[in-house]
């Protein structure tokens, strides 16, 4: 993901609502603590902003992304079965930002599971996502699933050429092919065929049912997990689930041109404005930024700096069953970078 030296940067911060904002603020307190020279051109998006100016994301945002080519990103809300569609998958669609990389990994003693340590490959511009839904009547509604050999073959690239550069060990891929065999046939075929050309990576099938059996089993059998945009959405959540929440999980939208860095998490509407979020999603977010801007000195030094936070149970916050607010263990991990 390496795209130069670090040097002076300017990169888009976008804030949602709910812990947007909260979280955001720590991941760039942290950033500013590392040393690194980046200037924030802070942008406002979601349901607030369209009440006040009747657009859904503040201006000059698209332009932002367009010169500086890498955000950080804070969660935003979407209604649930009515009202406007997801602006976070229309900004992976609008910049093609087809690989949804999402890494999980065991850190603090209050994971349920040990030796947990994969990265979650998604398509992140197609399937269900493609947001094509029809009304047939009142009593029938049709989404159609999209699966390219175009899409999928970028996903599958990346995913095994990750698996050479990491130093990893095995891709499985993930589908429901047995029964979607035309959509999800398409997509295991293309990924068989992209293991073909990475001999030294081994490669498996595994149907997405077993897989969430398979990982709540034993989650440590698992190195790299290539699959579609909606069961890379769940197996994110489930993963999360096995190290201690949603509020750890980083992720990265990159696309050939542009990268916008958020948390796998939402906008915790039910505990947003009280500073007990956890912002280790989006600090670990912006530590995988930093590494694609060529500082992976600091991106390092951000990871080590948590993992030390979180392996004192005096620094947790409350999902972690702790009691600091989302402040105080910002300052802690700002403390551990020194
Ligand atoms: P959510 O991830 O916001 O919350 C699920 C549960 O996890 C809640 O109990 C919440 O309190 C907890 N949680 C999440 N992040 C946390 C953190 N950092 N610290 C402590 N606890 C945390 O998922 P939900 O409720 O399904 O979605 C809420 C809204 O967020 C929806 O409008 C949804 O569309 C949006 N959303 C936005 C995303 C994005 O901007 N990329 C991703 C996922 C959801």
């Amino acid at each position: 993901m390496l795209k130069g030296r670090c040097s002076m940067k300017t990169i888009t911060v976008i804030i949602g609502d709910g812990i947007s904002l909260e979280v955001s603020n720590a991941a760039m307190e942290v950033i500013k603590a590392t040393g690194v020279n980046i200037g924030f051109d802070i942008k406002r998006a979601g349901p607030e902003i369209l009440k006040n100016t009747g657009s859904l994301v503040e201006e000059g945002l698209y332009e932002s992304l367009e010169r500086n080519k890498v955000a950080l990103k804070g969660p935003i809300s979407t209604p649930i079965g009515y009202g406007f569609s997801s602006i976070n998958v229309e900004l992976r669609k609008k910049y093609n930002l087809y690989a949804n990389i999402r890494p999980v990994k065991t850190m603090g003693g209050f994971s349920k599971y040990q030796d947990v340590d994969l990265v979650i490959f998604r398509e992140n511009t197609e399937d269900l996502y493609a947001g094509v839904e029809k009304k047939i009547s009142d009593d029938e509604m049709h989404s159609i699933k999209i699966i390219t050999r175009g899409a999928s073959e970028r996903i599958a690239q990346a995913a095994f050429e990750y698996a050479v550069s990491s130093k990893r060990r095995k891709v499985s891929v993930v589908t429901k092919a047995n029964i979607m065999k035309l959509t999800d046939g398409l997509f295991l075929e293309v990924a068989r065929e992209t293991s073909k050309k990475f001999k030294e990576i081994e490669f498996e099938e595994i149907l997405v049912d077993n897989m969430c059996m398979q990982l709540v089993i034993d989650p440590s059998r698992y190195d790299i997990i290539l699959t579609e945009n909606l069961y890379g959405d769940i197996l994110s959540d489930l993963c999360a689930g096995l190290v201690g929440g949603l509020g750890l999980l980083a992720s990265a939208n990159i696309g050939s041109d542009m990268a916008i860095f958020e948390a796998v998490h939402g906008t915790a509407p039910d505990i947003a404005g009280r500073n007990i979020a956890n912002p280790t999603a989006l600090i670990l977010s912006a530590a995988i930024l930093l590494d694609h801007i060529g500082c992976q000195s600091e991106g390092n030094s951000i990871r080590v700096a948590v993992e030390k936070t979180l392996a004192n149970h005096e620094n947790l916050t409350r999902d972690l069953m702790g009691n600091k607010g989302t402040n105080e263990f910002t300052e802690i991990v700002i403390s551990n970078l020194k």
